[in-house]
């Protein structure tokens, strides 16, 4: 269990940003746009959005643009992660979901028991997932040894 439980208000916070930084996509391949909102555990926010390429390996999804810019300015410990993403004018019915890469990308920097994965979509009610529900048997450290 957390120590602490996110609040309501907080989880609100959390789907504004992700909302806010969706606005910012650069997907013009897919049509896909997708925003994300990561928490660390000291209380700051760092947003991302996905960043397409037309050679497309290079694109970035919206949760790892979050993660690489927190870590990027000496963030290490995270708590949650809010992410909310579907093609242009969808009615954003359905949730999206972390593809594998941006999993194995939590994993490495947060607590499988911990670590809340906030997955909102605009009708459809607002869905947390631990991290060890969504990526129960990832490759880590231990199976380096
Ligand atoms: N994408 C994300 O940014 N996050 C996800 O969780 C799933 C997929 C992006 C990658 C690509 O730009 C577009 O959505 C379609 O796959």
């Amino acid at each position: 269990m957390p120590k602490k439980e996110l609040t309501a208000d907080m989880i609100e916070l959390l789907v504004s940003e992700a909302k806010k930084a969706r606005d910012l996509a650069y997907a013009p391949y897919s049509k896909f746009y997708v925003g994300a909102a990561l928490l660390t555990k000291s209380g700051k926010i760092y947003t991302g959005c996905n960043i397409e390429s037309v050679a497309h390996t290079p694109t970035c999804c919206a949760e790892r643009v979050a993660f690489f810019k927190a870590v990027s300015q000496g963030e290490h410990k995270f708590r949650a992660i809010a992410v909310i993403g579907g093609k242009e004018d969808a009615e954003l019915n359905k949730i999206c979901f972390p593809c594998g890469v941006c999993r194995q990308v939590m994993q490495e920097f947060c607590d499988k028991n911990e670590f809340e994965i906030i997955l909102a979509g605009r009708k459809e009610k607002v869905k947390i997932f631990k991290l060890k529900e969504l990526f129960p048997l990832g490759f880590s450290a231990d199976d380096l040894n």
